[in-house]
C-alpha cells in the first residue's frame, strides 16, 4: 500500500465557468488551506512564452522555459496576486489570449509532465485546495477529497457574459457559447489529462446553484473525508 500523505489536499477540478475558482478559493480561506490555481501556470507560461520569443508549439522550449520560471502566489494573498520575475501579472493572465495560449500549451504532454513537480510543490501544511482540470486524476490522486463540479454550456456561458458585462466588455452570447463548447471540446479530447471527474469524486453540478448553495454541498462532502 502507498503511504499516505502528512498533508491533506482537496481537488476541485471542472470546466471554465463551473464556479470551481470562486468556490476554491473560499473553500481554501475558510479551511485556512494554501490554494493552488493550477490554469494560472499554463497561462503564466503561455505569457512567458510570448515576452521571451518561445513558440506555442515549440515543446522542449516551453519545457525549458516552464523550469526557468520564477512564479510566486504570495501565501497571503493566496492566488489574488501573481508574480512573474517579481512583477505583478495578475490581470495579464486573465485575458481571452493568455487563456487561449494556456490551452495551447496545455495539449504538450512534456509540458504538462515538467509542470507536475510545480504543482506538487504547493502541497505544504497545514493543507492545499486544488483547482484545475486534472488535479484529482493525475496531480494528486492520492487527494483526500476529489470534487468535479459542472455546469450546463448555456449556463456558463450566461456566467461568462455577465462577468465579462462587469468589466465593460459586451459579448455576443451565442459567439460566448460557441467559444465554450469548442473548449469543452478540446479539453476533453486531448490524449493526456483529459478533463473528466476522477472515479473517486463527487459531481456536483451548479447549474441553477450560486454560491453559498455550492459551498454547502462542497463542505457536506468534505468534511467527512477530512476528519473520518
Ligand atoms: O482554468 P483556466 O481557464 O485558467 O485554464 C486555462 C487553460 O489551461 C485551459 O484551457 C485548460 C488548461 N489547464 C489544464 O489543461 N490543466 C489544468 N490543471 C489547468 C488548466
Amino acid at each position: 500500500m502507498a503511504e499516505t500523505h502528512p498533508v491533506p489536499v482537496i481537488t476541485i477540478d471542472g470546466p471554465s465557468g463551473s464556479g470551481k475558482g470562486t468556490i476554491s478559493r473560499l473553500i481554501a480561506r475558510q479551511l485556512g488551506y494554501h490554494f493552488l490555481d493550477s490554469g494560472a501556470l499554463y497561462r503564466l507560461l503561455a505569457l512567458a512564452a510570448g515576452r521571451r520569443g518561445v513558440a506555442l508549439d515549440d515543446e522542449a522550449g516551453l519545457v525549458r522555459l516552464s523550469k526557468e520560471l520564477d512564479i510566486r502566489f504570495p501565501a497571503e494573498t493566496e492566488g489574488d496576486l501573481v508574480l512573474l520575475d517579481d512583477q505583478d501579472v495578475t490581470d495579464q493572465i486573465r485575458t481571452e489570449a493568455a487563456g487561449g495560449g494556456a490551452s495551447r500549451v496545455a495539449v504538450l504532454p512534456a509540458v504538462r509532465e515538467a509542470l507536475l513537480k510545480r504543482q506538487r510543490a504547493f502541497r505544504t501544511e497545514p493543507g492545499l485546495v486544488a483547482d484545475g482540470r486534472d488535479m484529482g486524476t493525475v496531480v494528486f490522486p492520492d487527494a483526500n477529497a476529489k470534487i468535479f463540479l459542472t455546469a450546463s454550456a448555456e449556463e456558463r456561458a450566461r456566467r461568462r457574459c455577465n462577468q465579462l458585462k462587469e468589466n465593460g466588455i459586451d459579448l455576443d452570447y451565442e459567439d460566448v457559447l460557441a467559444d465554450i463548447q469548442a473548449r469543452d471540446e478540446r479539453d476533453s479530447s486531448r490524449s493526456v489529462a483529459p478533463l473528466k471527474p476522477a472515479e473517486d469524486a463527487e459531481l456536483i453540478d451548479t447549474t441553477g446553484l450560486d454560491i453559498a448553495a455550492t459551498i454547502e454541498r462542497v463542505h457536506d462532502f468534505i468534511k467527512n473525508r477530512l476528519n473520518p
